[in-house]
């Protein structure tokens, strides 16, 4: 390791504990954007992160937003060096269902090597590495070796809806080379990985409305069509018994894996028994034709999140019901359009939909997959970083969740984002019980300080 370094690393060690117990006190924070009753305390998470980096020498702003506000901070001491821009979250998801933690959510516990918070790895404790890492440079070494760039936003769990608008306004503000967001996970235990794809999602709602009030089915049952039945039915059509979905064009324009992909995912470790075990399952389900890592990284989904409609009490009560509704998503793969499937989807609904029903159909905001170039020299550093820290050099993955903000950066800023994951995916994550490894904690801050360094070195090769 190089000299500078080599105090960064001791600055680390001799402030692990220090990092730690910041990491807890900003963990106590209730900041749930989704709950209007925590507005005071999401305002407090975002005035902590401003504090942390003001403290690390960064020239740092709240912005106000229509939502909660976003924390731009900057480092920028070295104009010929690469810029990096650090995104994460200080917002978290709700705590419920509260009787299921074993240590209340907002007062972290450590216990087994790890801290148990909501937040922990979801995203602050993640998000903090990097915040460290640059507190590290500045206090051990004087400055840092590239320009760093902060947007730190408050809304991620409810659909970053004031980022986008943020990124345009302030795209000047915001220019870089590179983006780095620590919001997903390692590939295992003791496997460091980077993960170079992401799906994209479309989310939507069905409501099939028949009768104007809940009718008795026996003096009406079998003479007009039945919400619930006809819902269920028509969620039944949209994927058949091979895995396939049956929404005509729907996997047109599908980018398919090369045989290179497919060897790669191949070599990775995977135990099929030990997967299902760890989800409570006896067998795996999906497209026919593809392995169960390809289904998750590589293949397009379209599940119900759930289902309302009809008599759900105790007991029987025999009615047709009004009405019922579907949460439907569908994640995507490169080259899918999200306006596209969700045009075809409403369509495919429409054209299956019983006579007598009125089927109305509402779309969230979706984001397209991503796929980042790994032959990159930024690539190259991360990887370099992640072996000095780790021990031990990343493999190289995609992952089936979605991180809206990663194509945004493509659009707006002209970036790739490289996704560093400390995590695992066994962290609880919008689950009780969530938590995160102090030792991933401690390997990820000196990972992003190696970054800092590395990408100078690639940056003049
Ligand atoms: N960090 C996750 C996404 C993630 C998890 C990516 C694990 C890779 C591995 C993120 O916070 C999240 O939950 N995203 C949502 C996005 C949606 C609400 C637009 C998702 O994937 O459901
Ligand atoms: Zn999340």
């Amino acid at each position: 390791m190089s000299p500078p370094l080599d105090a960064v690393r001791q600055y680390l060690q001799d402030h692990a504990d220090r990092n730690v117990g910041d990491l807890c006190e900003f963990l106590k924070i209730p900041s749930i954007s989704a709950d209007s009753k925590y507005r005071g305390d999401v305002r407090r998470a975002a005035e902590w992160v401003r504090d942390q980096l003001a403290a690390c020498g960064c020239d740092v702003e709240l912005v106000e937003t229509a939502g909660h506000p976003i924390v731009f901070g900057s480092i920028c001491q070295q104009p010929n060096a690469p810029t990096v821009l650090v995104y994460g979250h200080y917002d978290v998801q709700p705590p419920d269902p509260l009787d299921k933690w074993q240590t209340p959510p907002f007062e972290p516990d450590i216990r087994d090597g790890h801290v148990y918070a909501r937040g922990a790895t979801d995203d602050k404790g993640q998000m903090l590495t990097h915040v460290k890492s640059v507190q590290a440079w500045k206090n051990a070494v004087g400055d840092l070796p590239v320009n760093v760039k902060f947007v730190i936003e408050g809304e991620e769990e409810v659909g970053s809806n004031n980022l986008e608008i943020f990124l345009e306004e302030q795209r000047d503000r915001c220019s870089c080379d590179i983006a780095v967001v620590s919001d997903t996970a390692q590939y295992g235990p003791g496997i460091p990985a980077i993960t170079y794809g992401l799906r994209g999602i479309v989310a939507c709602e069905v409501t099939l409305t028949g009768p104007r009030q809940d009718l008795h089915s026996g003096v009406f049952g079998g003479s007009i069509a039945n919400p619930v039945n006809a819902l269920c039915s028509l969620i039944g059509k949209l994927v058949d018994d091979e895995g396939l979905i049956q929404i005509p064009g729907f996997y047109d324009d599908v980018l398919p894996l090369t045989d290179e992909e497919r060897q790669a995912f191949d070599e990775l470790p995977f135990n099929e028994q030990d997967y299902l075990g760890n989800l409570g399952m006896s067998a795996v389900f999906g497209e026919t034709g593809y392995t169960t890592l390809e289904r998750r990284w590589a293949r397009p989904t379209c599940d119900v999140n759930g289902i309302i409609g009809g008599y759900t009490g105790e007991g029987p009560k025999t009615i047709v019901p009004s009405f019922a509704t579907a949460k439907i998503s569908c994640r995507l793969v490169p080259n899918q359009d999200a306006e596209q499937v969700v045009q075809s989807l409403e369509q495919f609904l429409r054209d299956n939909c019983l006579p007598g029903l009125e089927l109305s159909f509402t779309s969230w905001h979706g984001c397209e997959a991503v796929l980042c170039d790994t032959s990159s020299s930024h690539m190259a550093a991360a990887q370099a970083a992640i072996e000095t820290a780790f021990g031990k050099a990343p493999v190289m993955i995609r992952e089936g969740g979605s991180i809206p903000v990663v194509a945004t950066f493509k659009k707006v800023l002209n970036v790739d984002t490289l996704l560093l994951g400390w995590g695992q995916n066994t962290d609880n994550l919008h689950s009780p019980n969530e938590k995160f490894s102090l030792e991933a904690f401690h390997q990820g801050t000196l990972a992003s300080a190696c970054l800092w360094h590395e990408l100078v070195q690639h940056h003049s090769l």
